[in-house]
């Protein structure tokens, strides 16, 4: 008995040790990891203050779209998940980036769109199929167009603002 719990002890403090040994290494990646966000890599893309502020009200309007729809999913309500999907879809982009066409680069256009067709298409198959799983499939798909988008670009407000569009 006696024996055991120096044995647990000894465990212990031996596993201490090794993370105390860990601990530097530990700090020094997260010195890279925050060194390595410092740097923004990303493609600029140079707009007027009016212009970023359009995009972004865009994107908090994906971001609350997309809460509305999971919530409307959460309640099996899939007439309103249809509904919700829609007004993310390709009418919403006639209206958020038809004024930055000749602005915003063509592959940022083309992955925008892309998204906003894969809203639509959301909002067709629960019409059709009405399969929530299917529809949570197409979500994840349709977020990864999110994600890839902001991986690749930044907005930067360049110093001349341009003239509205
Ligand atoms: C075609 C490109 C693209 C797509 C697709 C895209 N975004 Fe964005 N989004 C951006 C860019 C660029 C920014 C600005 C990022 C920066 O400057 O760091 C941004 C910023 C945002 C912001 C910050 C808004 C603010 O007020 O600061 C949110 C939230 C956001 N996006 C949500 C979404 C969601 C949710 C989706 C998908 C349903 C989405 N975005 C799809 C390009 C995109």
């Amino acid at each position: 008995m006696k024996n055991s719990i120096f044995t647990n002890l000894y465990a212990g403090s031996s596993k201490i040790r090794q993370s105390m040994l860990c601990l530097p290494l530990f700090l020094g990646l997260m010195t890279m990891t925050v060194m390595a966000n410092e740097a923004d890599n990303r493609q600029v893309l140079n707009l007027s203050n009016p212009q970023r502020n359009h995009v972004l009200t865009e994107m908090r309007a994906l971001l609350a779209g997309t809460q509305h729809i999971l919530a409307a999913l959460a309640k099996d309500d899939m007439a309103a998940v249809a509904e919700q999907a829609q007004t993310l879809g390709f009418n919403m982009k006639h209206k958020a980036e038809n004024p930055l066409h000749d602005v915003l680069p063509k592959e940022f256009m083309q992955l925008g769109m892309s998204m906003h067709k894969d809203f639509d298409q959301i909002a067709a198959d629960i019409t059709s199929m009405k399969d929530p799983k299917h529809t949570l499939q197409q979500l994840n798909a349709t977020m990864g167009k999110c994600v890839a988008c902001h991986e690749i670009y930044q907005i930067q407000v360049s110093g001349l603002d341009s003239p509205k569009r």
